[in-house]
């Protein structure tokens, strides 16, 4: 038995074919999934008669979008740093306060002082309100245990939480987020656990798909990070790196040749880093709630785009730079800050945020033969949608074709 979604008033598909700009709608749409899966999707007047249904459901005329991914966050940490925040408004910068002693590291001590259970807690709650914005699918970092065991103990929480509640978690290893205060002075050895601890373990025990690393001033060289990823990826790992944020570090370039699946920040890219990664098909991730709060000029996604890259937009919710998981405000930041018309903001969220997090091959658009993951707005247009931003526009989400998320009439 099948189960449908009629009165679609507008369908986005977000097919890999086309530009950032094609979303392929489909007006006055049904969807058609069997258990997980997409069966059929087209016009509501072309459904074919010899389906028979279990569950109909009806969208009253609403928008309908593949469920949206968060390709990039730090979903797990203790405290919080809202005295950061407003330090920043008085005029101390993100780096200054990372200087002083602030920033991640202060975060690092507040999550190696939490428990599994607790931060167990604490994301779990995160996910609860991202599936109300019609999020199905988050991608997770580690970085901020910066031991073997509390890496670990970050990595084990997001393999719990894909088990106990029903959206996807991705995980990402980010152990080279900074270089924790106790390595300060012998860096090297930091390194070495990184590459000859942390990443043989956690490649064993599949406790991650991809590693990161962040490259700036006050985390890692351009050289450490090849030697970090290049280790990483004999460890099956997939690569991932927090590029060209608050300098041009070069990192995207360094994305580029080591193939990595997405490049993410980019503010401070130069051009021939955009060519280097469009060339390789590295994503550009986007992250404008950072910028937003780091008070940075937004990266500018309109050179990004015309210049043949790929872009995706996330949250990057963690303490410090981004204290939203609001994949709705970010998607309209992108639009307002970085230059994206609407549908370009929902393919950087769907299929490119997919592409991110190399899952194109089961989500990420509305086709046959992939996941049945996908939510209902309260809008009639992507345009109309994050034009008029108000909240709790998701009046449905559904993880793996089940109705996970239902608020209001529908
Ligand atoms: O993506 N840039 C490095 N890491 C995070 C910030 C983490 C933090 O401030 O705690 C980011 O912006
Ligand atoms: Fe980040």
């Amino acid at each position: 038995m099948m189960d449908v979604i009629k009165n679609i008033g507008c369908l986005a598909q977000c097919r890999p074919e086309g530009g950032q700009g094609e979303i392929h709608p489909i007006y006055n749409a049904a969807l058609v999934w069997q258990d997980d899966q997409i069966v059929w999707v087209g016009p509501e007047a072309e459904l074919p008669g010899d389906f028979l249904f279990e569950q109909k459901l009806d969208a009253g005329g609403r928008m309908v979008l593949p469920g949206l991914i968060d390709c990039h966050t730090h979903l797990a940490f203790g405290g919080w740093r809202a005295d950061e925040f407003e330090a920043r408004l008085r005029g101390t910068s993100y780096l200054e306060i990372a200087k002083q002693g602030g920033g991640i590291q202060s975060t690092v001590n507040e999550t190696r002082k939490a428990t599994k259970e607790q931060l167990i807690q604490k994301c779990s709650g995160f996910l609860e309100q991202m599936t109300k914005l019609g999020v199905t699918t988050v991608e997770c970092k580690s970085g901020y245990g910066l031991t073997v065991e509390d890496e670990i103990k970050l990595l084990e929480v997001y393999q719990e939480l894909n088990q106990s509640q029903p959206l996807t978690i991705v995980p990402t290893f980010l152990g080279a987020h900074i270089v924790p205060t106790e390595y300060s002075d012998n860096r090297a050895e930091y390194i070495r656990l990184l590459t000859e601890e942390m990443l043989p373990r956690i490649g064993q025990q599949k406790l991650a798909r991809f590693c990161d690393i962040f490259i700036e001033d006050t985390a890692y060289t351009m050289d450490e990070a090849r030697q970090i990823l290049s280790a990483a990826a004999e460890c099956g790992l997939a690569v991932k790196v927090h590029a060209d944020q608050l300098s041009d570090g070069g990192g995207s370039l360094l994305a580029a040749q080591l193939k990595a699946v997405s490049a993410d920040h980019l503010e401070q890219i130069s051009g021939a880093g955009i060519d280097a990664m469009a060339a390789a098909d590295v994503v550009g991730v986007l992250l404008p709630l950072a910028t937003l709060y780091t008070q940075q000029k937004p990266a500018n996604a309109r050179t990004l785009i015309e210049r043949g890259l790929k872009v995706a937009v996330s949250t990057d919710f963690n303490p410090g730079s981004a204290p939203s998981y609001d994949l709705h405000l970010a998607m309209l930041l992108a639009c307002n800050g970085c230059g994206m018309t609407p549908a370009e903001a929902v393919k950087a969220a769907t299929l490119y945020a997919a592409q991110a997090i190399d899952m194109t091959d089961c989500i990420g658009s509305l086709e046959p033969g992939k996941r049945a993951d996908f939510a209902v707005f309260d809008a009639e247009s992507v345009n109309h949608w994050l034009y008029h931003f108000r909240p709790e526009t998701c009046r449905m989400t559904v993880k793996k074709g089940r109705v996970i998320y239902r608020r209001g009439g529908i």
